[in-house]
Protein backbone atom coordinates (compact mmCIF):
# COMPACT_ATOMS: atom_id res chain seq x y z
CA UNK A 1 0.00 0.00 0.00
CA UNK A 2 0.92 3.71 -0.77
CA UNK A 3 2.32 5.43 2.02
CA UNK A 4 2.50 2.68 4.51
CA UNK A 5 5.66 2.97 6.74
CA UNK A 6 6.34 6.09 5.00
CA UNK A 7 7.41 9.35 6.75
CA UNK A 8 5.74 12.93 5.63
CA UNK A 9 8.30 15.74 6.17
CA UNK A 10 7.59 17.46 3.00
CA UNK A 11 4.82 17.70 0.79
CA UNK A 12 7.14 17.83 -2.15
CA UNK A 13 7.55 14.14 -1.55
CA UNK A 14 4.06 13.42 -2.37
CA UNK A 15 3.29 11.81 -5.80
CA UNK A 16 -0.20 13.13 -7.04
CA UNK A 17 -1.28 9.38 -6.20
CA UNK A 18 -0.41 9.62 -2.89
CA UNK A 19 -2.50 12.97 -2.66
CA UNK A 20 -5.67 11.51 -4.25
CA UNK A 21 -5.00 8.38 -1.70
CA UNK A 22 -4.64 11.25 1.22
CA UNK A 23 -7.83 13.15 -0.24
CA UNK A 24 -9.91 9.75 -0.94
CA UNK A 25 -9.04 8.16 2.76
CA UNK A 26 -10.20 11.71 4.22
CA UNK A 27 -13.96 11.72 2.18
CA UNK A 28 -13.99 7.67 3.31
CA UNK A 29 -13.74 8.41 6.95
CA UNK A 30 -15.27 11.90 7.20
CA UNK A 31 -19.08 11.55 8.51
CA UNK A 32 -18.31 9.27 10.87
CA UNK A 33 -15.14 10.71 12.42
CA UNK A 34 -17.55 13.79 12.90
CA UNK A 35 -20.21 12.25 14.38
CA UNK A 36 -18.19 11.54 17.49
CA UNK A 37 -17.83 7.87 16.88
CA UNK A 38 -14.89 6.15 17.14
CA UNK A 39 -13.70 4.40 14.05
CA UNK A 40 -12.37 0.97 14.68
CA UNK A 41 -9.18 1.15 13.33
CA UNK A 42 -6.78 -1.85 14.75
CA UNK A 43 -7.86 -5.23 14.92
CA UNK A 44 -8.94 -6.66 18.24
CA UNK A 45 -6.75 -9.68 17.98
CA UNK A 46 -3.65 -7.27 17.85
CA UNK A 47 -1.88 -7.47 21.13
CA UNK A 48 -1.44 -3.34 21.74
CA UNK A 49 -3.02 -0.81 20.02
CA UNK A 50 -0.91 1.53 18.10
CA UNK A 51 1.11 4.60 20.25
CA UNK A 52 1.38 8.03 18.49
CA UNK A 53 4.24 9.63 19.79
CA UNK A 54 4.01 13.96 19.55
CA UNK A 55 6.79 16.19 20.35
CA UNK A 56 6.07 19.97 20.70
CA UNK A 57 9.23 22.17 20.42
CA UNK A 58 7.16 24.72 19.84
CA UNK A 59 3.60 25.96 20.73
CA UNK A 60 0.57 24.79 19.16
CA UNK A 61 -3.17 24.31 19.74
CA UNK A 62 -4.99 23.32 16.06
CA UNK A 63 -2.19 20.78 14.88
CA UNK A 64 -1.12 19.51 18.88
CA UNK A 65 -5.31 19.03 19.39
CA UNK A 66 -6.26 17.59 15.99
CA UNK A 67 -3.53 14.56 15.72
CA UNK A 68 -4.35 13.66 19.45
CA UNK A 69 -8.01 14.00 18.28
CA UNK A 70 -7.40 12.22 15.01
CA UNK A 71 -5.56 9.44 16.93
CA UNK A 72 -8.40 8.79 19.73
CA UNK A 73 -11.23 8.90 16.86
CA UNK A 74 -9.28 6.05 15.39
CA UNK A 75 -8.90 4.28 18.86
CA UNK A 76 -4.97 4.85 18.96
CA UNK A 77 -2.94 5.47 22.08
CA UNK A 78 -1.32 8.94 22.09
CA UNK A 79 1.21 10.50 24.15
CA UNK A 80 1.93 13.61 23.81
CA UNK A 81 5.64 15.76 25.11
CA UNK A 82 4.49 19.11 25.97
CA UNK A 83 6.98 22.12 26.16
CA UNK A 84 5.68 22.57 29.79
CA UNK A 85 5.91 19.09 30.79
CA UNK A 86 9.30 19.44 33.12
CA UNK A 87 11.01 17.52 30.58
CA UNK A 88 14.48 17.25 30.78
CA UNK A 89 14.63 19.77 27.92
CA UNK A 90 15.03 21.97 31.13
CA UNK A 91 17.88 20.30 31.92
CA UNK A 92 19.99 21.60 28.74
CA UNK A 93 19.26 18.05 26.67
CA UNK A 94 18.86 18.70 23.12
CA UNK A 95 15.93 18.34 20.71
CA UNK A 96 17.90 15.69 18.80
CA UNK A 97 18.89 13.52 21.97
CA UNK A 98 14.80 14.08 22.96
CA UNK A 99 13.59 12.47 19.34
CA UNK A 100 16.21 9.85 19.75
CA UNK A 101 15.22 8.78 23.04
CA UNK A 102 11.40 8.51 21.85
CA UNK A 103 12.22 6.60 18.94
CA UNK A 104 14.01 4.17 21.48
CA UNK A 105 10.96 4.06 23.00
CA UNK A 106 9.38 2.32 20.08
CA UNK A 107 6.10 4.41 19.50
CA UNK A 108 4.46 3.15 15.87
CA UNK A 109 4.31 6.80 14.89
CA UNK A 110 5.77 10.30 15.63
CA UNK A 111 4.77 13.77 14.83
CA UNK A 112 7.02 16.63 15.68
CA UNK A 113 7.06 20.41 15.52
CA UNK A 114 10.33 22.11 15.83
CA UNK A 115 12.02 25.34 14.52
CA UNK A 116 14.38 25.67 11.82
CA UNK A 117 16.82 22.85 12.81
CA UNK A 118 18.98 21.30 10.40
CA UNK A 119 19.91 18.86 13.17
CA UNK A 120 16.78 17.74 12.97
CA UNK A 121 15.41 18.21 9.83
CA UNK A 122 18.37 15.68 9.04
CA UNK A 123 17.57 13.07 11.66
CA UNK A 124 13.86 12.68 11.53
CA UNK A 125 14.13 10.73 7.69
CA UNK A 126 16.80 8.32 9.04
CA UNK A 127 14.52 7.39 12.12
CA UNK A 128 13.48 3.65 11.81
CA UNK A 129 9.85 4.46 11.78
CA UNK A 130 7.18 7.25 10.21
CA UNK A 131 7.22 10.61 11.41
CA UNK A 132 5.01 13.31 10.91
CA UNK A 133 6.21 16.95 10.06
CA UNK A 134 3.98 19.06 12.53
CA UNK A 135 5.74 22.50 11.44
CA UNK A 136 9.15 23.05 10.82
CA UNK A 137 10.37 26.33 11.24
CA UNK A 138 10.20 28.47 8.49
CA UNK A 139 10.41 25.26 6.02
CA UNK A 140 7.47 23.22 5.93
CA UNK A 141 3.47 22.19 7.28
CA UNK A 142 2.59 19.28 5.17
CA UNK A 143 -0.29 18.60 7.23
CA UNK A 144 -1.82 22.19 7.18
CA UNK A 145 -0.80 22.40 3.11
CA UNK A 146 -2.89 19.05 2.74
CA UNK A 147 -5.71 20.65 4.99
CA UNK A 148 -5.74 23.61 3.25
CA UNK A 149 -6.29 21.93 -0.17
CA UNK A 150 -8.76 19.45 1.26
CA UNK A 151 -11.15 22.42 2.21
CA UNK A 152 -10.92 24.02 -1.27
CA UNK A 153 -11.30 20.95 -2.89
CA UNK A 154 -14.64 20.41 -0.90
CA UNK A 155 -15.79 24.21 -1.83
CA UNK A 156 -14.45 23.72 -5.65
CA UNK A 157 -14.52 19.90 -6.49
CA UNK A 158 -10.98 21.04 -8.88
CA UNK A 159 -8.81 23.34 -7.86
CA UNK A 160 -8.00 23.87 -11.71
CA UNK A 161 -7.12 27.53 -12.56
CA UNK A 162 -8.64 28.60 -9.65
CA UNK A 163 -6.82 32.03 -8.20
CA UNK A 164 -5.34 31.70 -4.60
CA UNK A 165 -4.13 34.77 -3.07
CA UNK A 166 -1.70 34.16 -0.06
CA UNK A 167 -1.26 37.41 2.41
CA UNK A 168 0.45 39.21 5.21
CA UNK A 169 3.82 37.47 6.66
CA UNK A 170 4.49 35.46 3.69
CA UNK A 171 8.20 34.83 3.85
CA UNK A 172 8.46 33.68 7.35
CA UNK A 173 5.35 31.49 6.79
CA UNK A 174 6.02 27.52 6.99
CA UNK A 175 2.30 27.19 5.48
CA UNK A 176 2.69 29.33 2.53
CA UNK A 177 5.70 26.97 2.03
CA UNK A 178 3.58 23.85 1.74
CA UNK A 179 0.47 25.88 0.01
CA UNK A 180 2.76 26.91 -3.05
CA UNK A 181 3.56 23.29 -3.84
CA UNK A 182 0.50 21.55 -3.09
CA UNK A 183 -2.11 23.93 -4.67
CA UNK A 184 -0.01 24.96 -7.28
CA UNK A 185 0.65 21.14 -8.61
CA UNK A 186 -3.16 20.70 -7.92
CA UNK A 187 -3.32 23.50 -10.91
CA UNK A 188 -4.21 26.50 -8.87
CA UNK A 189 -3.00 29.85 -9.63
CA UNK A 190 -1.00 31.37 -6.95
CA UNK A 191 -0.50 35.15 -5.81
CA UNK A 192 1.22 36.69 -2.52
CA UNK A 193 0.85 39.60 -1.10
CA UNK A 194 2.94 40.91 1.44
CA UNK A 195 4.59 44.24 2.96
CA UNK A 196 8.58 44.80 1.56
CA UNK A 197 9.74 43.84 5.00
CA UNK A 198 8.22 40.13 4.44
CA UNK A 199 8.09 39.41 0.86
CA UNK A 200 10.26 36.90 -0.15
CA UNK A 201 13.59 37.54 -1.60
CA UNK A 202 12.80 35.59 -4.74
CA UNK A 203 9.63 34.32 -5.71
CA UNK A 204 8.59 31.40 -5.01
CA UNK A 205 8.42 28.43 -6.83
CA UNK A 206 4.68 28.01 -7.61
CA UNK A 207 3.97 31.36 -7.20
CA UNK A 208 2.32 33.27 -10.70
CA UNK A 209 1.65 36.68 -9.14
CA UNK A 210 2.89 39.18 -6.90
CA UNK A 211 0.81 41.94 -6.06
CA UNK A 212 2.45 45.34 -3.93
CA UNK A 213 -1.31 46.49 -3.17
CA UNK A 214 -3.65 44.21 -1.40
CA UNK A 215 -7.09 45.61 -2.85
CA UNK A 216 -5.84 44.32 -5.83
CA UNK A 217 -5.18 40.99 -5.07
CA UNK A 218 -8.60 40.73 -3.52
CA UNK A 219 -10.31 41.76 -6.31
CA UNK A 220 -8.40 38.73 -8.38
CA UNK A 221 -8.55 35.91 -6.28
CA UNK A 222 -11.22 33.29 -5.94
CA UNK A 223 -9.65 32.28 -2.00
CA UNK A 224 -7.88 34.22 0.40
CA UNK A 225 -5.54 32.85 2.68
CA UNK A 226 -4.55 35.75 5.50
CA UNK A 227 -1.08 34.61 7.61
CA UNK A 228 -0.24 36.04 11.18
CA UNK A 229 2.88 38.24 11.33
CA UNK A 230 5.53 35.74 12.80
CA UNK A 231 7.12 37.56 15.14
CA UNK A 232 8.70 35.07 16.85
CA UNK A 233 10.65 34.48 13.60
CA UNK A 234 11.44 38.02 13.02
CA UNK A 235 15.42 38.80 13.72
CA UNK A 236 15.73 42.43 12.83
CA UNK A 237 13.82 45.07 14.92
CA UNK A 238 12.83 46.96 11.70
CA UNK A 239 10.90 43.55 10.99
CA UNK A 240 9.68 43.46 14.84
CA UNK A 241 8.81 47.18 14.62
CA UNK A 242 7.27 47.62 11.31
CA UNK A 243 4.56 45.10 12.47
CA UNK A 244 3.64 47.14 14.82
CA UNK A 245 2.89 49.89 12.72
CA UNK A 246 -0.48 50.61 10.92
CA UNK A 247 -0.28 47.56 9.60
CA UNK A 248 -3.94 46.25 9.59
CA UNK A 249 -4.74 50.06 7.44
CA UNK A 250 -2.86 48.52 4.49
CA UNK A 251 -2.36 45.13 4.71
CA UNK A 252 -4.82 43.55 6.60
CA UNK A 253 -8.06 42.07 5.67
CA UNK A 254 -10.37 45.32 7.07
CA UNK A 255 -13.74 45.61 6.96
CA UNK A 256 -14.14 47.89 4.28
CA UNK A 257 -11.33 45.46 2.21
CA UNK A 258 -13.89 42.53 2.70
CA UNK A 259 -16.29 44.12 -0.15
CA UNK A 260 -13.42 43.95 -2.45
CA UNK A 261 -13.79 40.38 -2.45
CA UNK A 262 -15.85 38.11 -4.63
CA UNK A 263 -19.21 36.97 -3.30
CA UNK A 264 -18.48 33.47 -3.57
CA UNK A 265 -14.93 33.57 -2.87
CA UNK A 266 -13.48 32.06 0.26
CA UNK A 267 -11.60 33.34 3.23
CA UNK A 268 -8.85 30.95 4.96
CA UNK A 269 -6.04 31.33 7.70
CA UNK A 270 -3.92 28.86 8.84
CA UNK A 271 -4.75 30.57 12.49
CA UNK A 272 -3.72 31.67 14.84
CA UNK A 273 -5.38 34.69 14.07
CA UNK A 274 -4.40 38.17 15.41
CA UNK A 275 -7.78 39.65 15.28
CA UNK A 276 -7.10 43.54 14.63
CA UNK A 277 -3.93 43.21 12.79
CA UNK A 278 -4.38 40.40 9.69
CA UNK A 279 -7.93 40.04 10.01
CA UNK A 280 -10.63 42.51 11.29
CA UNK A 281 -12.78 41.18 13.84
CA UNK A 282 -15.69 40.67 11.30
CA UNK A 283 -14.07 38.86 9.15
CA UNK A 284 -14.80 35.53 11.47
CA UNK A 285 -18.83 36.73 10.87
CA UNK A 286 -18.48 37.21 7.25
CA UNK A 287 -20.42 33.86 5.38
CA UNK A 288 -17.47 33.47 3.09
CA UNK A 289 -15.36 32.36 6.27
CA UNK A 290 -14.09 28.63 6.28
CA UNK A 291 -11.15 29.32 9.64
CA UNK A 292 -13.29 26.73 11.62
CA UNK A 293 -13.79 24.38 8.64
CA UNK A 294 -10.30 24.17 8.31
CA UNK A 295 -10.13 23.05 11.54
CA UNK A 296 -12.32 20.50 11.31
CA UNK A 297 -10.67 19.26 8.36
CA UNK A 298 -7.65 19.53 10.03
CA UNK A 299 -8.51 16.28 12.12
CA UNK A 300 -10.20 14.37 9.06
CA UNK A 301 -6.86 14.94 6.92
CA UNK A 302 -5.00 14.06 9.98
CA UNK A 303 -7.05 10.80 10.75
CA UNK A 304 -6.34 10.09 7.37
CA UNK A 305 -2.98 10.17 7.49
CA UNK A 306 -2.51 8.63 10.35
CA UNK A 307 -4.44 5.55 9.18
CA UNK A 308 -2.32 5.35 5.74
CA UNK A 309 1.27 5.50 7.33
CA UNK A 310 -0.10 2.88 10.24
CA UNK A 311 -1.80 1.42 7.50
CA UNK A 312 -5.08 0.57 9.76
CA UNK A 313 -7.41 -1.73 8.92
CA UNK A 314 -10.89 0.37 9.02
CA UNK A 315 -13.43 -1.52 10.11
CA UNK A 316 -16.36 -1.02 7.46
CA UNK A 317 -19.14 -1.23 9.85
CA UNK A 318 -17.72 1.66 11.86
CA UNK A 319 -17.37 3.60 8.84
CA UNK A 320 -21.69 3.12 8.22
CA UNK A 321 -22.14 5.33 10.72
CA UNK A 322 -25.60 7.64 9.58
CA UNK A 323 -24.14 11.24 8.44
CA UNK A 324 -25.07 13.66 10.71
CA UNK A 325 -25.02 17.55 10.17
CA UNK A 326 -23.89 20.80 12.21
CA UNK A 327 -20.42 19.61 13.37
CA UNK A 328 -18.69 22.61 11.81
CA UNK A 329 -18.66 26.09 11.56
CA UNK A 330 -19.22 27.12 7.78
CA UNK A 331 -19.82 24.87 5.00
CA UNK A 332 -16.67 22.24 3.71
N1 LIG B 1 -2.10 26.20 11.98
C1 LIG B 1 -1.33 25.83 13.00
O1 LIG B 1 -0.28 25.20 12.81
O2 LIG B 1 -1.80 26.18 14.23
P1 LIG B 1 -1.11 25.79 15.60
O3 LIG B 1 0.22 26.49 15.65
O4 LIG B 1 -2.04 26.23 16.69
O5 LIG B 1 -0.91 24.30 15.58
Amino acid sequence: MPLSGVSLLDTKHLSHQDLQLIFSRSDLIREPLLASQRIQAWESSTPRRPVVCCLFFEPSTRTRMSFQMAAYRLGLEVLTMELSSGSSLSKGETYADTVLNFAAMNPDLMVVRYGNSPELDALLPNLNLPVINAGSGTMAHPTQGLLDAYTLLREWGSLRDRRVLIFGDVAHSRVAQSNFDLLSRLGAKIGICAPPMYRPQQTPDGVSEQFDDLDQGLEWADAVMGLRIQLERHDTSAQREFAAQEYHANWGLSAQRLKKLKSDAIILHPGPINHGVEFAPEVMQDSRCRVLAQVTNGVVIRAALLSLLLQLKLDQKSLEFPKVSGVESGRA
